[in-house]
């Protein structure tokens, strides 16, 4: 049945970050995906989402995707896409229907019409959701399979990056004989990782606080109904600590991961490297006063950013957190005062259990999900070029396993 088990090509989901680039490679082993290997390497040639040393990038994914790859075989790449200024369009299309009830042909004559009109001039669509129908211009409901009305409608929730995100990337990946699969949005792929059924069933806010970046998403009743990103994440609160401290990054790096927390410490204190050669005695609670305001201050931004959205507010019912700085010490308590929300640090639902616990790698298993979930929606893979041809596959499959 599934055609793209049979043959030997390698799978590879990669999450270019701007800390570190990691990747997997994987096969799919009924139905589910299998990690075989997996690595990471600091980032070289990207700064806040843009590509400044193509060069250098494309050397550290290269080496990324050596070493996680078996020397033979086409690779088949999947990767993410971190716009800072994603945008979110809802889209509704309306057809008319038949008197004797909605059929599966209508429901797929819609869909691609949604699709089709879902442009924004300039960007690429990157995630698209059915999330209601409307049955004669004012009964919304999720399934409208055989229900009788003269007008159908459909609106779908859509992602829109900046198009030149995917030109370059897509041309570095040309360059290096890479076929690229799919690109998916970062928040959506850690999302995905790290949020289970009923927490997307009864709302959830799903927070990726990474290096450069902080990615926002919400889910009520299974479906993203806000997606934002955040150009403020653990790389602020290192930048604070290395400017109060007088220390280079890299020793601010060290203290903040070592000794940092967002809850009050024994007032101890600890030794910090400054260099290979000296040492500087500090406080824990110096570097608490530090750090704490800087968190707070991510918080409390995503806090008054979602609850704008007056929809995003009353369906959120728990927060999870996840990303490299969801690690700092206390970050739950902080966070549940905050959002008024029960709090946790996100685990990562597949992998083994070292990469479980590691929420930095969050992003890397979602889109390893997200490539699993693309592969069962689309049993022939799809070897035109056009994404919206792509997204219409696995909606016509989708369609297939939701109303069969
Ligand atoms: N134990 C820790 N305590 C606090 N912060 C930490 C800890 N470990 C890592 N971090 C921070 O997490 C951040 C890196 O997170 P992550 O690996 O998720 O970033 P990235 O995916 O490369 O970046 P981005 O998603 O922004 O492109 C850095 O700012 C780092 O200082
Ligand atoms: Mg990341």
């Amino acid at each position: 049945m599934f055609s793209f088990l049979k043959n030997n090509n390698q799978f590879i989901a990669l999450d270019i970050g701007s800390q570190k680039i990691s990747g997997a490679s994987f096969i799919i082993k009924n139905g589910s995906p299998l990690i075989i290997k997996m690595d990471h390497q600091k980032s070289k040639g990207i700064r806040r989402s843009k590509l400044n040393n193509i060069e250098d990038l494309s050397s550290i994914i290269n080496l990324v995707c050596k070493n996680v790859s078996s020397k033979s075989g086409k690779k088949e790449l999947f990767c993410n896409i971190t716009d800072p200024n994603i945008i979110t369009k809802k889209n509704t299309t309306k057809i008319n229907s038949g008197k004797l009830g909605v059929t599966k042909k209508e429901i797929r004559k819609i869909y691609r019409k949604n699709l089709t009109e879902s442009n924004i001039k300039g960007k690429h669509l990157i995630y698209s959701s059915p999330h209601d129908f409307i049955l004669d211009d004012d009964n919304l409901i999720s399934n409208p399979l055989g229900k009788k009305c003269s007008k159908l409608g459909l609106i779908s929730y859509n992602l829109f990056v900046e198009n030149h995100y995917i030109n370059e990337l897509g041309s570095l990946f040309k360059k290096n004989k890479v076929e690229i699969k799919n690109f998916f949005d970062s928040g959506v792929a850690s999302s995905y990782s790290c949020l289970d059924n009923n927490e997307k069933k009864e709302g959830v806010l799903c927070i990726d606080i990474g290096a450069e970046t902080t990615k926002i998403v919400v889910y009520s009743d299974n479906k993203i109904i806000f997606c934002k990103n955040l150009g403020l994440a653990g790389d602020n609160v290192t930048s604070d600590v290395s400017h109060g401290l007088q220390i280079s990054i890299e020793a601010a790096e060290h203290a903040k991961i070592m000794y940092g927390s967002v809850v009050a410490p024994f007032n101890e204190k600890v030794e910090i490297e400054i260099d290979s050669k000296r040492r500087k005695l500090i406080s824990k609670n110096l570097l608490y006063g530090i750090i704490k305001p800087r968190y707070e201050e991510i918080l409390e931004i995503i806090r008054d950013r979602i609850f704008d959205d007056i929809n995003a507010r009353l369906n959120i019912k728990s927060v999870v957190l996840t990303g490299g700085a969801s690690k700092i010490f206390g970050i739950k308590n902080i966070s549940e005062n905050i959002f008024n929300r029960k709090a946790k640090v996100g685990k990562n639902l597949i992998g083994d259990i070292f990469s479980q616990d590691k929420p930095e790698f969050s992003t890397l298993m979602g889109i390893i999900k997200l490539a699993n979930d693309f592969f069962m929606y689309n049993q022939i893979p799809n070897k035109s070029s056009s994404k919206v041809s792509v997204i219409m596959d696995k909606i016509d499959n989708w369609i297939e396993e939701s109303y069969a």
